[in-house]
């Protein structure tokens, strides 16, 4: 019997800290202890004060906000009726997830770490930073933290002798068994329609709304560098209801031309159909998958074949390969000393799980179904602010969305799976149908109708202020100021005439940034400074709030940087006081800030 039960709690928004907490799950069973991982806000937080050793596995969102699916822990956690003793008999260690490009770094993982601590839980080792900044990635902060906590670990709690680690190159037993079947069966499960929605409860990842495609418009000229799509769906009849600042979250597919190459390398039958098992108890079956399934479904709609591997999908490949040289080669990208040719190889030119197998065809080959599930990731979904609101386009719900493509090394340029998969859907023909759900977004737009709001939204970084501006509009708020920002007043002006009329009924003051119209570079924060009398009478007189989205790499910090230079022109502050002016904005919800890679 494993001599210790040891739960690992990851708070994940993207997918990675799940994978670095399962990746712990994983290490654990090789040294033969039990443990469990579970999401935090899945898990009964009262329980904390009977737990030996937790593991905690969290990222930071944004601005320093935690992760959704941790967001009731984190409240509880931080109750103020906490006693200083609570969870003395713990047994702790925080693995964070961060980017140092942003001010609050690992925020999540370095407060939680404190406060755990003040609970009287005794920390095994100082908070790990996993960095996304680091060339080799997070990996490059946890790889040593790993190797100390494990040793820590097996020191408090050693492992009896009889027990050895499970070498690397021997692979773990599979979370599932998979039982594939040639028949199609006579119950096909209920596809998740409309009618087969809970009406009291809103879509949600678990239950999305396919929604029906009703517009896929390119809205950049046909000269420019970029495609940018207006797409509407129609939500009717969904339950669903959202307010300006609100995004949607949209489940992608893989292209049937990559899920064909998949089963193919793999030689797997699609038309095939399987059920999945659990190979040990109080493991659930994965959300979104039907039982039971067939291999088109879960190639299509759920393994994220185009996605960049981990080290941990090497390391799993190479136990399961049966030829030699691919396995010794597997076998090095996914070592500690292999990670600059695991870099070179995948990262930095994004090659995908695909490709890669497709580069290992003896060991794609040979995978077993069953480890289906524990080698490639399930697909995430993806996030859009809401480009509209439901006062103005009642049933209808818009996004707009750069379809993401660019060169690397690589000869064929990378694409954007989700961004492509939409882009390739034409409501044209027939009924198009999204998986998608909606959820709060990180701007929150004031209910008074005597605030003025300042919005700065470069390029798609508009999206959000034209949701708030139609809602604002709808509801006969004023004090609309928007900076927009693009390359060309005829490639990328987006909703340019949906401006003008708004301008000409006195709702709308815009006030543009054409960047490439003359020889130096103008951008929405050169326009900040030239209004800048008006930029610091509104911020200091007349309450308003501040917002910035949009996606330029520099953009952020630039624009910030206006704004308090701004400060000091015209508010005659010095510049530490500038930017505690800032500071206090951004403390009172009057400076927000939504920003995407
Ligand atoms: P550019 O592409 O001509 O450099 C939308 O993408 C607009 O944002 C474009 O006009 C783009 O200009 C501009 N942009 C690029 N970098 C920016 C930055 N650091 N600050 C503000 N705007 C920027």
């Amino acid at each position: 019997m494993p001599s210790l039960r040891l739960l690992v709690l990851f708070g994940s928004q993207t997918g990675t800290a799940q994978d670095v907490a399962e990746r712990l799950g994983r290490e654990a069973r090789r040294r033969r202890l039990a443990c469990r991982v579970q999401d935090l806000d899945s898990y009964a937080v009262a329980d904390l004060i009977r737990e030996p050793l937790v593991i905690f596995v969290c990222a930071t969102a944004g601005q320093g906000e935690p992760p959704d699916n941790m967001r009731n822990f984190w409240r509880f956690i931080f109750r103020k009726n906490l006693l200083a003793t609570s969870l003395c008999q713990l047994d702790f260690a925080v693995l964070g997830l961060g980017d140092s490009s942003y001010a609050k770094f690992n925020f999540v993982a370095k407060k939680l770490h404190r406060r755990l601590l003040q609970l009287g839980g005794s920390a095994l080792l100082p908070a790990c930073l996993g960095d996304e900044q680091h060339e080799l990635g997070p990996d490059a902060a946890i790889d040593p933290w790993l190797v100390a906590l494990w040793e820590k670990v097996l020191g408090l709690y050693p492992v009896p002798a009889e027990l050895t680690e499970i070498p690397r190159g021997v692979p773990l037993p599979s979370t599932f068994t998979l039982q594939l079947f040639q028949d199609v069966p006579n119950t096909v499960p209920q596809e998740l329609t409309v009618s087969s929605l809970d009406p009291h409860q809103p879509p949600s990842e678990s239950q999305p709304f396919l929604a029906p495609m009703v517009t896929n418009e390119r809205v950049t000229g046909p000269s420019h560098f970029q495609d940018v799509r207006l797409i509407e769906f129609d939500i009717t009849g969904s339950g669903i209801s959202f307010v300006a600042g609100d995004v949607v979250l949209i489940q992608p597919s893989n292209s049937a031309t990559h899920a064909q190459q998949f089963c193919q390398v793999l030689g797997l039958d699609p038309d095939q159909w399987f059920t999945l098992q659990p190979r040990e108890p109080g493991v659930s079956s994965p959300p979104g998958l039907p039982q039971p399934c067939s291999v088109w479904h879960l190639v299509t709609q759920y393994l994220d074949i185009a996605s960049v591997p981990r080290r941990s999908f090497f390391e799993l490949l190479a136990c399961l390969s049966p030829h030699e040289l691919e396995r010794e080669k597997l076998l090095e990208l996914s070592s500690t000393t292999g990670q600059e040719a695991l870099c070179e190889y995948c990262s930095r030119p994004r090659r995908t799980i695909l490709e890669v197998l497709c580069d290992f065809p003896h060991s794609a080959g040979a995978i077993p179904a069953d480890y289906l599930l524990d080698l490639i990731p399930r697909i995430r979904p993806r996030a859009f602010s809401i480009a509209s609101s439901l006062l103005t386009h009642p049933n209808r719900l818009q996004i707009l969305m750069a379809v993401v493509q660019y060169q690397t090394r690589l000869r064929e340029p990378r694409r954007g799976l989700c961004s492509s998969w939409l882009a390739s859907l034409n409501p044209g023909q027939g009924s198009v149908q999204v998986p998608l759900w909606v959820r709060p977004g990180s701007l929150a737009f004031p209910e008074s109708p005597d605030t003025p709001v300042i919005m700065v939204g470069p390029g798609t970084g508009v999206a959000p202020f034209r949701a708030a501006i139609q809602e604002r509009v709808a509801q006969g708020k004023t004090g609309n100021f928007l900076f927009f920002g693009c390359r060309w007043r005829d490639q990328d002006f987006y909703w340019e005439a949906e401006w003008q009329e708004l301008e000409k009924r006195g709702c709308l003051t815009l006030i543009t940034a054409f960047s490439r119209e003359q020889d130096q570079k103008v951008y929405v924060q050169h326009r900040l400074q030239e209004l800048g009398p008006l930029v610091w009478e509104l911020l200091d007189r007349r309450g308003a709030c501040f917002y910035l989205a949009g996606n330029a790499k520099f953009m952020p910090a630039d624009v910030t940087e206006a704004l308090t230079s701004l400060f000091q022109q015209h508010g005659g502050l010095s510049s530490p006081d500038a930017a505690a002016y800032l500071d206090r904005l951004q403390r009172t919800l009057r400076f927000q800030v939504e920003t995407w890679a």
